[in-house]
């Protein structure tokens, strides 16, 4: 089980000192939210700020990649230091091709999909995901509700994870809180973006330990 807080809802002038705070925590994994205005209506930031962001930690960094065509940049995120690169199925034609790209560039590949997508259009591609995410809001923004709908879905890729003996993690992404989180869990996630959760409390560490806490319950 792992906890990936996410800097989407961290302080972009001050991200050493709220990464510094999760990393003391104890999380291993970092989710850094890629956003180009096209394939989602908001705009983060590029391969530069995660350069940067790798100079000064250790932890995994989950990079999630809403941008259109990503075989464009995967190898730039790849040679920032993006140690998982995860990309929509619905952002490329060419879903396969930029699979294989990654693991060339030396990452971990994952696939995502919004709440509208069905899980056959990642069907094909399982064999050769080290994680899928299922989004359990629409993309594009912190501080969203979670679409409890979504913990059908979790459940389904995980029937599918065990009868086709992958060993895929199951990430979740959108509104997870404390009580969230216990459904996921139960359907078979192991991997827990949260951001607002964490960054928007005054103790982003008390937030990590109510999550742990409810991953264990
Ligand atoms: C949304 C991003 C999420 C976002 C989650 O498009 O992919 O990673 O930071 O934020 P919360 O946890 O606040 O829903
Ligand atoms: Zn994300």
């Amino acid at each position: 089980m792992k906890i990936a807080p996410s800097i989407l809802s961290a302080d972009f002038c001050d991200l050493k000192h709220d990464i510094a705070v999760v990393e003391q925590a104890g999380v291993t994994y970092l989710h850094v939210d890629i956003m180009d205005g096209h394939f989602v209506p908001n705009i983060t930031f590029g391969p530069s700020v995660v350069a940067n962001i790798r100079k000064n930690t250790n932890l995994t960094l989950d990079c999630h990649l809403m941008i259109d065509d990503p075989e464009r940049y995967v190898e730039d995120f790849a040679r920032a230091g993006g140690d998982i690169l995860t990309v929509h199925v619905e952002s490329t034609k060419h879903i396969y091709r930029v699979l294989q790209l990654i693991h060339t560039a030396g990452a971990k590949a994952g696939i995502v999909l919004n709440p509208g997508t069905p899980l056959t259009a990642i069907e094909p591609v399982l064999p050769m995901v080290d994680q899928v995410l299922i989004m359990t809001v629409n993309p594009g923004f912190g501080g969203q509700t979670f679409i409890p709908n979504m913990v059908n879905k979790i459940q389904k890729l995980n029937t599918m994870k065990t009868a086709g003996h992958y060993d895929f993690d199951i990430e979740v992404d959108g509104g997870i809180t404390e009580e969230t989180l216990v459904p996921c869990r139960q359907a078979g996630a192991n991997v827990f973006v949260a951001g607002s959760f964490i960054y928007s409390a005054k103790e982003p560490q008390k937030q990590i330990e109510l999550l742990r806490h409810a991953a264990e319950k």
